[in-house]
């Protein structure tokens, strides 16, 4: 029977679209599931929606919906990124499912039960928009130290969780179990600063919203987020429901959450399953932020960068290599496309690129495409030989410790050294030589061996990129672990690579990248949205001749409400004009005013009236107004 392995990301908020802070919990989870069923384990991989809440009930109200018709908008939206995101999740949990539900209110009814839960009142400082209480001392200046706004009293009576019972109990384990916080460092925070100052019990309901999972016992309460949301990493396995019957994967092997909140998952979390009698996850690792103009990007902050456009400008495989790559699972992280598209540039279509695509090229020249027999060793066969297999030791105990961006190193040093080798050996030097046919086989051989590898290696990180590698090597499909070393790949057929990852041009792509953020801003905002053309040349502009010209003349032309005829003084003579004002100007607001005139603009007939130019005008989408110029400006004169 396999192994099993169990990794959890936390569950999101759908109070909006998911952005690339998110993304990021989730595609490292992923790698390290792929990861783990690459190495033979049965893997149960859990994400979902963290749908209950006052928040959730406003920002639905706020658009004029019942919370779960907004929730469930979201939600899809969040389904339809993931698979963008090639994320392969084996369950996805809403704590709005009835089988959820269910649970949580046993697991109330037997803590309270048990004497674990009281009924009290809860006094403090309120911050509504992270439905967090917090005290005088943590609401500096009176405003929430999480996302910066302000707080007010509050005052309910509440169900409380005697956590202080259990605080001894859980520093004694957290003492006695070194890896079960990761990074090591904010397990003494979580010692020092919570538990050994006492522990103070936990409110778990709420009587001032009602969007929640009712507390079994008494109607007025629901069961306030934590309880409900903390609890589905069990729920989801079938604990309390009929649902699932898959408890045999708990305890969890590692729970990846942001280090926000990791006080929830290494103190609350434990304790709640302390007193219902269950183990501990093995690990719960907290990463860093990722940070964007030089604060963390958050839902609540709306400095967020969207993955879903991200990824029409760069694909889907470069964010994920980016994110893992960048961003040191322990610490923080910046997100910057200059960054990116510098990674992506240098990694990915440099390195990695032009290593597959020159091996598929050479192999192409010199055997006909097909991967030849090793052929007769060069001096450089065995370096490189011993680079992929330290590489494969290396990778394999950075993933093992969940060390995801060590791990793309490894991977990617293994390609610089492939690339290393073909300068070391010069190949096309080989070639011109018949005796060192024997050669040029097996470098040949031994480049199209590390892709192979580099394939295995990468496809937890990007799945789709290494399964073209693997098929451009004339493999079937992505190579499996224990068959890493010593499979024969001589007389494979391989294909002519395309360009696996295209280089950015960052002139090109920043300018659009920021043209669409600003027209998603304005249609949040409500604002017609700005449409760009493409990029002109000086000369480009060079070919209009615009000059300034004198309105002589203005009626209306019959039977339309839009359009004038002018004549206008060019400064060579009389000019005939059709312009689309006469809803926005008198006639005598324009006579004898100066204009901007497209004097080389093709001539038309609108309404059976022959226009010979245009005057430039701006337009807001609301109305026009015709561009003046200074009275004192000659006729005539040109405008550049
Ligand atoms: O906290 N950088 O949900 P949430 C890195 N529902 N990761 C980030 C990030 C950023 N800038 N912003 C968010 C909740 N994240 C609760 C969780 S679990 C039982 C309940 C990631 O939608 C990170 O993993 O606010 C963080 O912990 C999580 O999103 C918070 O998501
Ligand atoms: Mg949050």
């Amino acid at each position: 029977m396999k192994n099993k392995f169990y990794i959890t990301t936390p569950i999101y908020y759908p109070s909006d679209k998911l952005h690339i802070g998110n993304t990021y919990t989730t595609v490292v989870s992923d790698a390290i599931a792929r990861y783990k069923r690459m190495r033979g384990f049965d893997v149960m991989f859990l994400t979902g929606t963290d749908e209950h809440g006052e928040k959730l009930q406003k920002v639905a109200a706020k658009h004029g919906l019942k919370p779960i018709e907004y929730i469930d908008g979201i939600v899809a939206s969040i389904k339809e990124l993931w698979q963008l995101m090639d994320i392969k999740y084996d369950r996805f949990i809403r704590t709005t499912d009835d089988y959820h539900v269910e649970s949580v209110q046993k697991i109330f009814k037997q803590l309270y039960d048990q004497g674990d839960i009281y009924l009290g009142a809860y006094e403090g400082l309120y911050c509504t928009d992270c439905e967090a209480f917090w005290t005088e001392t943590q609401a500096v200046g009176g405003n929430c130290p999480d996302c910066g706004r302000p707080v007010h009293p509050a005052k309910e009576e509440a169900y409380f969780f005697r956590m202080s019972k259990y605080a001894d109990r859980l520093i004694e384990y957290i003492e006695s179990h070194p890896g079960f916080i990761e990074p090591e460092s904010r397990k003494n925070e979580m010692i020092n600063n919570f538990l050994k100052p006492g522990l103070q019990d936990l409110c778990i309901s709420r009587t001032s919203f009602d969007w929640g999972i009712p507390v079994p016992i008494n109607e007025k309460h629901v069961i306030y987020v934590w309880i409900d949301a903390l609890s589905n990493y069990i729920t989801a396995l079938g604990y309390g429901n009929g649902k699932y019957n898959d408890m045999d994967y708990w305890p969890a092997d590692v729970q990846v959450i942001g280090k926000d909140i990791l006080r929830f998952h290494t103190i609350y979390w434990p304790i709640m399953l302390m007193a219902l009698g269950l183990p501990l996850p093995k690990k719960v690792y907290g990463h860093g932020w990722l940070l964007i103009d030089g604060g963390k990007m958050s839902k609540s902050k709306g400095n967020v960068v969207d993955p879903v456009v991200l990824s029409k400008y760069f694909g889907v495989d470069a964010i994920r290599y980016y994110l893992l790559s960048e961003i040191s699972i322990g610490q923080d992280g910046l997100y910057n496309n200059e960054i990116f598209i510098n990674r992506i540039n240098s990694d990915l279509a440099n390195d990695l690129g032009n290593l597959l695509s020159r091996t598929t090229a050479m192999i192409i020249k010199y055997f006909g495409g097909v991967i030849p027999e090793k052929g007769a060793a060069t001096a450089f066969d065995g370096a490189l030989e011993a680079f992929a297999a330290e590489t494969v030791k290396k990778y394999a105990d950075h993933m093992d410790a969940y060390r995801v961006s060590d791990a793309t190193a490894d991977v990617m040093a293994l390609v610089s050294r492939a690339n290393k080798y073909i300068d070391e050996t010069a190949p096309w030097v080989l070639a011109k030589d018949e005796a060192k046919k024997g050669e040029l086989a097996s470098v040949m051989y031994h480049l199209a061996d590390s892709l192979r590898i580099v394939a295995a290696l990468f496809s937890p990180f990007m799945p789709k990129s290494s399964e073209k590698i693997a098929e451009d090597l004339g493999l079937s499909e992505i190579p499996a672990w224990d068959g890493l070393f010593g499979a024969d790949i001589a007389g494979l057929t391989v294909k002519k690579s395309e360009a696996l990852f295209p280089r950015i041009d960052a002139d090109k792509v920043l300018p659009a990248l920021e043209a669409e953020a600003a027209a998603k801003k304005a249609a949040a905002e409500g604002r017609k949205p700005q449409e760009h053309k493409p990029q002109v040349t000086i000369d480009d502009f060079g070919k209009l001749e615009i000059r300034a010209a004198e309105v002589l003349t203005c009626e209306k032309i019959e039977k339309s409400d839009k359009l004038y005829k002018l004549t206008v003084d060019d400064g060579e003579g009389k000019r005939q004009i059709v312009s689309g004002i006469a809803a926005y100007y008198k006639p005598e607001e324009l006579i004898g005013k100066k204009v901007a005139v497209i004097v080389n603009l093709a001539p038309a007939k609108l309404r059976g009236v022959e226009s010979d130019g245009m005057i430039l005008a701006s337009d807001d989408g609301k109305s026009v107004k015709v561009v003046f110029l200074d009275g004192s400006v000659e006729n005539g004169s040109i405008i550049r």
